[in-house]
């Protein structure tokens, strides 16, 4: 027995309690008291059932991650899952918070499972780059037939307790305390005599057009892959003893583990957390926020007064003219009756929503009582600095003014206030009340509480914050614009958009960037080439095709032209034709002769460039760390979370292939591909990025 699992007898039921906060994870220390405890109830004498319960908030959250890629270490959870499964006592679980992998398993493998209401059940691995690997595969179809295990297992989806009573995952829902209600629901049993009821000893689940299944699933997935590997051992749950799928679920499971997905992913579920893990912050109290001010009702205003309505807090949007307003109220009003659709709220909900906690106005006097107040109007300094000098002639001490400007600089912005310490960047990304990234954009005199309170918004919002320096573009936008960089001189070397857009999203990127312009307007990148263009050093190469199609009046989707052409209201383009006149028209001015990319070239490329400026981009102290950049461009711009990020990427390919890859491209480019100092350090060191997570 360990101290994570205690034991305790009560007449003729033994308890066991898995006592390892903060969620009760499978570590050995877990297992092997798991195991002596089993072992202790079958010596006692006179013991007839086993209950299973978990402190604390939740039951068990499933292995402990932390182990994966390590030497596993006795006992085995799988054998522990039998040994449970195959006791002669009775084993009942009472599950409570999240009962999820490894969890579920352990559960699966009891004779009866109880839940409280609000308990959540689910086999999430594949969002690990895993598939279960305790029996999860092979016991969950044999409870919930083939197609909901597919369901379940595939998506990784959490499910709740009436609907896993009603899929049978659960034999019961009683509320109250675990213990108290699992001792209830085990005398019961005992008292009607209940046999124990091996989920192994189930018959084998209806097959499925297992084929189709798989392709249908290796398709969803875009590139991951660990869901269609489950697919293969559900199906192994049909067709084999239950001895033997379980020993082929632990085939596929073992060769995911030696995977670069399962290491990207767990890379992104730890990176994930670590962000908002700020050692400054430590101890600091955020300001409470219970009003929030949004200035602009545009896209961005809109979808922002959006997140902060469902997160429960009141709104008063500013906008310039009534009817501004009014178009502002009905964009909230359409993003609330998608949520209302998806049934994230209630019909009640989105009235009182509506009527009662969201204010439209024109009057900054209206913004006077917000704790908080969100800028997002036109990006332009000289109406940003206006609405600043506003707000801080109107808004009460101790109010954080925040701005959503994607680019600009926030120090500047805090100097049109005589309170720069109040002032911060709060960077959302569009659609603002979806997307998950918050960039928190900590300006010279930004106090550490006005920081902390963007960090304690985006929580409240379910966001996941992480905190930027100042700078062009911040984190995202500026990595976005060197990788950007690198797709237009490919371009002009000779590779179609369509082609680079192709090999990124087969490597799994959302979308490809010029995908992307078309839909974020390129008449932005524009402007923004147009702002720095008297600041561009001469060594500095720019491509001029995108601004011959913005002169054309061709904007993207916005316009039905850009990129690619866009039918009517359709979100996939088709190429436009004409890009390919404008294109060559500057090649031939340049006088370049054009060759050919091959998809693993562009891809390469397009990743080099973005290491290497998120390698300055950490010199610079804009990102603190490696895994922060990682999470930015994993949680807002689409990189695919299987491969854990940029720097994740980078250090799984071998810093020193990266550097000399990026110095072999400096021959062409030397301006461009100038590698990051610290990029040479780590290398000369034989450090990695993730030496510098922390
Ligand atoms: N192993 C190790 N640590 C874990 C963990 C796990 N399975 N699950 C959570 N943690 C850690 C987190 O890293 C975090 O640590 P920190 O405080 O040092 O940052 C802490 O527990 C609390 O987690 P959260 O901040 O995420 O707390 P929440 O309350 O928001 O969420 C949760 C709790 C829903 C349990 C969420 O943490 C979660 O989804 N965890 C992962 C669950 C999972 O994937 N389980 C399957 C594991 S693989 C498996 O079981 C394989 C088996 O089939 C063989
Ligand atoms: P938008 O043009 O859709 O909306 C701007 C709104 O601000 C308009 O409704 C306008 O009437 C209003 N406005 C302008 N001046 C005002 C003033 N003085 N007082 C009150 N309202 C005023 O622009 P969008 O796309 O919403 O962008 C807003 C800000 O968010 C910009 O700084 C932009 O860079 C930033 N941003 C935009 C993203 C996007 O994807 N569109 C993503 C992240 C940030």
């Amino acid at each position: 027995m360990t101290d994570k699992v205690n034991y305790r007898r009560l007449g003729d039921i033994a308890v066991i309690r898995i006592a390892n906060p903060p969620v009760n994870a499978l570590g050995q220390a877990v297992r092997a008291g798991l195991q002596d405890c089993m072992d202790r109830a079958e010596a006692d004498d006179g013991v007839r059932a086993v209950l299973l319960v978990g402190d604390g908030r939740t039951f068990i959250a499933g292995a402990d991650i932390r182990e994966f890629g390590k030497p596993p270490a006795e006992p085995h959870l799988p054998d522990l899952c039998n040994r449970i499964e195959a006791s002669p006592l009775l084993v009942v679980a009472s599950m409570h918070g999240v009962s999820l992998g490894g969890g579920l398993e352990v559960a699966l493998s009891a004779h009866y499972r109880v839940a409280q209401p609000s308990a959540r059940v689910g086999l999430p691995e594949v969002h690990l780059g895993l598939i279960p690997g305790a029996g999860g595969t092979q016991r969950l179809p044999r409870v919930v037939g083939s197609g909901a295990a597919v369901d379940m297992i595939t998506s990784g989806r959490h499910v709740g307790a009436a609907e896993a009573l009603a899929l049978g995952v659960v034999d019961e829902i009683r509320e109250g305390d675990p213990e108290e209600e699992g001792l209830v629901a085990t005398r019961a049993l005992l008292d009607k005599g209940m046999e124990r009821r091996p989920v192994s000893g189930l018959p084998s689940p209806a097959p499925l057009d297992w084929d189709a299944v798989y392709a249908a699933t290796l398709k969803k997935g875009r590139g991951q892959i660990s869901p269609a590997a489950a697919v293969r051992a559900i199906q192994a749950s049909t067709e084999l003893p239950f001895a033997e799928g379980l020993a082929e679920e632990r085939r596929i499971f073992r060769e995911l583990m030696e995977t670069d997905q399962r290491q990207g992913m767990i890379h992104s579920f730890f990176s994930e957390r670590a962000v908002s893990n700020l050692p400054d912050l430590r101890g600091v109290e955020p300001r409470a926020v219970g009003h929030v001010g949004v200035v602009g009702g545009g896209t961005m205003g809109a979808g922002i007064a959006t997140a902060v309505l469902l997160a429960g807090l009141n709104v008063v949007l500013l906008e310039m003219t009534p009817e501004a307003a009014d178009k502002a109220r009905n964009r909230i009003a359409g993003n609330l009756a998608g949520a209302l659709r998806r049934g994230k709220i209630s019909q009640d909900r989105y009235d009182t929503l509506l009527s009662d906690a969201l204010q439209t106005t024109t009057e900054y006097a209206d913004l006077s009582q917000a704790d908080l107040v969100i800028e997002a109007v036109f990006e332009d300094m000289a109406v940003k600095r206006d609405v600043f000098s506003e707000l801080d002639r109107i808004c009460r001490p101790g109010a954080v003014l925040a701005t959503n400007t994607s680019y600009l600089d926030i120090n500047e912005i805090a100097a049109a206030t005589s309170r720069p310490a109040d002032v911060i960047g709060l960077h959302f990304f569009s659609p603002a009340h979806i997307m998950k990234l918050l960039e928190v954009v900590v300006a010279e005199h930004t106090a550490p509480d006005v920081t902390a309170t963007g960090f304690a918004l985006g929580k409240a919002l379910g966001k996941i914050s992480v905190r930027a320096g100042v700078c062009d573009g911040f984190i995202g936008n500026r990595l976005l614009n060197a990788c950007r960089t690198a797709a237009d001189h490919m371009v002009l070397d000779g590779a179609s958009p369509w082609a680079i857009d192709k090999a990124l999203t087969e490597f799994g990127f959302a979308m490809g960037p010029f995908a992307v312009s078309d839909l974020a307007g390129l008449d932005i990148a524009w402007a923004t080439r147009k702002r720095l263009a008297p600041h561009r050093d001469p060594r500095e190469r720019v491509g001029r095709y995108p601004d011959r199609l913005c002169e054309a009046g061709h904007f993207g989707q916005k316009t039905g032209r850009g990129f690619y052409l866009y039918e009517d209201g359709m979100r996939a383009g088709t190429p436009n034709s004409d890009v390919t006149g404008f294109i060559e028209a500057e090649r031939a001015e340049l006088g370049i002769v054009p060759r050919d990319f091959s998809p693993d070239q562009i891809v390469a490329r397009y990743l080099l460039a973005m290491v290497n400026e998120g390698a300055k981009l950490l010199e610079e102290g804009i990102a603190r760390r490696p895994l922060d950049v990682d999470v930015v461009l994993v949680a807002g711009y689409g990189f695919p979370r299987y491969r854990g990020g940029p720097m994740k990427w980078a250090d799984m390919t071998g810093l020193s292939d990266v550097l000399s890859d990026i110095r072999k491209l400096a021959e062409g480019d030397a301006w461009f591909w100038k590698p990051a100092p610290l990029l040479e350090d780590l290398v000369r060191e034989g450090r990695s990025f993730e030496a510098l997570n922390g």
